[in-house]
């Protein structure tokens, strides 16, 4: 390994990182979607479930929830109601067994407003008393112990109904440096996904003074995203439908005024209300961030389902990406770590670090590795066209198209075909607590 990087890897190995997500975590974390602003009150008799609430509660899932967290578990909230209203969702944990829970659960009932949903936590798998639970109006049942990534995908299905399309699902893209590449993979991917899967997908041009996604589409928009973050509380599908430039069937771009006669303040407040209103239209959304350091790029780069970051194999690159990525990982827990793609790489006459040495240093291997090609790169963004409609034999093309895939969890078309509906059945949620 060279000095340089052995450098950057010494000064910064140390520090919280989450472990990879795996196996059955990965699979909830991807079915956990956001939940919507409510106030949930949790009741829990033991130490372990409080702690796996106080963590689910401080993930970017419930950033728009208000929680609050009790000892006591079913006597204390019944206590507690009879003073207080009840919030949203009430979380009840309880060790009684069947009938003593039941009674319990009955005069809790007494107190409870309208619209306040109940979620118990329990200590035994038995089917009478889930199926007397759901009959009284109980929403879900899960069997402890929980973990937090359970927990978050049990309330997601619960507050994203199983009729309506699920909420799309946000890809974000960051450059370790500026001009390396992060916005022309940001469109090729959000291009090739609409193409391959045959969906529709918006890009969110976040780049408001230099963004170039109507440049790379061939667009010259007069209206976009500018004005649906400078009055966030006005977009609603109609103005977003205005808004939007469509370039193909299924692709469609909120651009980036790119003037610089005016200024804009964004805030992450706002950023949060456009993405949602977007993310309700479409099932893919993809963010192309500029390259700048500020509380919101910060915001919408944490919240987002998947976050890709564009480095070239420089020394600078890596620093800053090791710097991404880590503080990305510490702050999210429940998540996937973010996917790393090397750009530009093979330059002439460029001293490189080798994609081993980078990817040591990240701890992440790259999803890709896509070579220095300025005859394709560069006649495709002056044609205004993706490298695949380019030319479909460059060597990044089918690299682009299998990004594209990875990032929508389409890699495995045939398992996804196997993978049943989730059914209201018991045995299957049984199945899913596991
Ligand atoms: N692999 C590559 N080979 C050659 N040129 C590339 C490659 N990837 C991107 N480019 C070119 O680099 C320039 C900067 O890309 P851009 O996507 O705007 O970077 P960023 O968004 O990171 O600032 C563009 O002209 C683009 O066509
Ligand atoms: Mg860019």
């Amino acid at each position: 390994m060279s000095r340089q990087a052995t450098a950057v890897q010494e000064t910064d190995l140390e520090g919280g990182v989450a472990p990879e997500l795996g196996g059955a975590d990965l699979e909830h974390a991807q079915r956990a979607r956001p939940i919507p602003r409510i106030s949930i009150q949790a009741f829990c008799e033991d130490e372990n479930s409080a702690e796996v609430l106080q963590e689910a509660a401080e993930d970017r899932r419930l950033s728009k929830t208000h929680v609050s967290i009790h000892m006591g578990g079913i006597g204390a909230a019944i206590a507690h109601y009879q003073e207080n209203p009840t919030p949203n969702l009430i979380i009840i944990e309880s060790s009684l067994e069947r009938s003593d829970m039941i009674v319990q659960l009955d005069h809790l009932s007494e107190f409870c407003d309208a619209g306040t949903r109940v979620v118990v936590i329990g200590h035994a798998n038995d089917v009478l008393l889930y199926r007397e639970l759901l009959k009284r109006g109980v929403s879900e049942y899960l069997v402890a112990p929980i973990t937090p990534l359970m927990l978050m995908e049990s309330l997601s299905n619960l507050y994203n109904s199983p009729d309506a399309e699920p909420v799309g699902s946000v890809i974000a893209f960051i450059g370790a440096k500026g001009g390396v590449g992060s916005s022309t993979i940001c469109h090729n991917i959000a291009w090739s996904l609409s193409e391959q899967i045959k969906t529709n997908v918006i890009i969110a041009d976040l780049d408001l003074a230099f963004g170039t996604t109507g440049l790379d589409f061939n667009q010259d928009p007069v209206q976009g995203i500018a004005d649906a973050l400078q009055s966030p509380e006005r977009l609603d599908e109609m103005l977003l439908d205005r808004l939007l430039t469509k370039c193909t069937e299924r692709l469609s771009i909120f651009a980036a005024p790119v003037v610089l006669d005016r200024d804009f303040d964004i805030s992450g407040d706002a950023c949060d209300v456009v993405i949602d209103v977007v993310r309700q239209h479409v099932p893919f959304v993809a963010i192309d961030l500029p390259h700048t350091w500020s509380p919101w790029v910060k915001r919408v780069l944490l919240q987002a389902d998947e976050i890709v970051i564009t480095a070239a194999p420089d020394l600078a690159n890596l620093r800053n990406a090791k710097n991404l990525m880590d503080l990305i990982k510490a702050s999210r827990n429940h998540d996937r770590a973010p996917r790393l793609v090397i750009n530009m790489a093979g330059m002439p006459k460029r001293t490189e670090i080798s994609v081993k040495e980078f990817a040591a240093a990240l701890g992440v291997e790259p999803l890709q590795v896509i070579e220095f090609d300025c005859e394709n790169f560069g006649q495709a963004s002056n044609n205004g066209q993706m490298i695949e409609e380019f030319s479909a034999k460059a060597k990044a093309a089918p690299q682009l198209r299998d990004l594209a895939l990875t990032l929508a969890n389409r890699k495995d078309a045939r398992a996804e075909k196997k993978e049943k509906p989730q059914s209201g059945g018991f045995l299957q949620k049984l199945k899913l607590k596991r």
